[in-house]
């Protein structure tokens, strides 16, 4: 049994909680969060919460794992920060993948969270500290590659090729082979028909290159 912190106190860290106690033989044994964000009674869920800056001197990195569940804020790059934080400290992270969801000894990387009824077709292999959120369709021959968020529902047709940091908004939908750039944002029910360009947002069916950068989109 691996015994784990959870980074976060807000509801994808109450959500991997819950997934991990229902659904893991992982143990959480506490939440951490940089100190200034500390509750007054440093406790959530019954667990205590530590602080960021104190967590290697009280659960030492080779006897304690970290997960880091945060939302795709500022394009899935503030989830990199405190993932990279966490291994430079030199902890390991672990993966939660639902019970619920199909796989076929997919090549799954650490930091992700697969929430139940993602199917994830044969031959597909998934980075690090990627999220798929309930209900994706993640199809044969593919790459997802590191910091990315998929929401729900969404198709990705065969032999995609997903850049890091992308976003796909919920029932969005991706036509095979296609190469997804870095930090794509894709609107929801968009329905992409050609490779994208880096940091560019696409939305509509066809879905078509809006005129801001999707460094700037707030989601
Ligand atoms: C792209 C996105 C961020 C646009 O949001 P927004 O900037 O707040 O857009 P607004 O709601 O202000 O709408 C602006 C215009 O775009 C249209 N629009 C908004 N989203 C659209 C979409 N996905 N596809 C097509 N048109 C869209 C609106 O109808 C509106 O049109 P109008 O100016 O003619 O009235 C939003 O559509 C999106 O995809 N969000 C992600 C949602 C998601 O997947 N959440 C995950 C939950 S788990």
């Amino acid at each position: 049994m691996r015994r784990v912190i959870i980074f976060g106190l807000k509801d994808y860290a109450e959500l991997a909680h819950y997934y991990l106690a229902h659904d893991s033989s992982d143990d959480v044994v506490a939440f951490c969060v940089h100190r200034a964000y500390l509750p007054a009674d440093q406790m959530f869920l019954g667990l205590p919460v530590i602080p960021f800056e104190e967590v290697a001197s009280i659960y030492p990195p080779g006897d304690y794992f970290f997960f880091v569940p945060m939302s795709p804020k500022a394009m899935n790059r503030d989830r990199e920060k405190i993932y990279l934080a966490v291994k430079d400290m030199g902890y390991q992270c672990i993966s939660y993948v639902s019970s619920q969801a199909t796989t076929f000894g997919n090549e799954i990387g650490e930091n992700c969270f697969i929430l139940e009824n993602n199917t994830i077709q044969p031959f597909t292999k998934i980075g690090n500290n990627v999220a798929l959120w309930s209900g994706n369709h993640i199809g044969h021959h593919g790459i997802i590659r590191d910091h990315v968020t998929f929401t729900s529902h969404v198709v990705m047709s065969g032999h995609c090729d997903i850049g890091a940091y992308s976003f796909f908004g919920v029932n969005s939908t991706l036509r095979n082979a296609l190469k997804i750039a870095e930090g794509s944002f894709i609107a929801m029910s968009a329905a992409v028909v050609k490779d994208t360009e880096a940091w560019a947002v696409y939305k509509g069916n066809p879905a078509i290159k809006m005129d801001i950068p999707s460094t700037k989109m707030r989601f």
